[in-house]
């Protein structure tokens, strides 16, 4: 198991866009096998590979009893209706914000084989993967809140950092939850 460490906010990596990969070989199997180690034992459901600092569209989803979806150059092919609801990120500890989101969607990845597939997925479960498409984007979640909400938010964000330097988190198991 290889945990790596998660960058959080104020990590360059975090605001790019992440590039296309060009084939699943070897090192994107074992990126997204630390991806994979390091969400469960930070108890996240999705992880994006810029938020370990490496700008590749790859990231790792994971919601209740559904197996964990690999997204490596996902799009987001449909979205339908909309759904409001709590989201964290575990690149921003303990913050929290409610965020609207299609209810509906359907994502074309490609999976380890290296072949493009289709899902259609719904509520908690789309959510996740659309929050993880944005960070391939380089957006976080806060910046579909309102600008009220989201200076709030960063403010709370700069008082639980008081005093420390850097935006390099390592994970050991059993962390605080979020994507
Ligand atoms: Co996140």
């Amino acid at each position: 198991m290889a945990l790596r460490s998660i960058h959080l906010l104020g990590s360059p990596a975090l605001r790019k866009r992440s590039d296309e990969v060009e084939s699943v070989d070897e090192e994107v199997r074992t990126l997204v096998r630390d991806l994979s180690d390091t969400m469960t034992a930070a108890e996240g459901i999705g992880l994006a590979a810029n938020q370990v600092g490496l700008a590749r569209r790859v990231a790792v989803v994971q919601v209740g009893d559904h197996p964990e979806l690999v997204l490596i150059n996902p799009e987001i092919l449909e979205t339908d209706g909309e759904e409001k609801d709590e989201e964290g990120c575990l690149s921003l500890p303990d913050m929290f914000g409610d965020v609207a989101r299609a209810q509906r969607i359907v994502v074309e990845t490609t999976n380890l084989d290296g072949e493009r597939e289709r899902h259609e997925l719904t509520d908690l479960f789309a959510r996740a993967v659309l929050h993880e498409v944005d960070h391939l984007n380089g957006v976080l979640f806060f910046d579909h809140l309102s600008p009220l909400k989201r200076r709030m938010l960063l403010a709370k964000w700069k008082k639980s950092r008081k005093g420390q330097t850097g935006y390099i988190k390592e994970v050991t198991p059993a962390e605080a939850s979020g994507t």
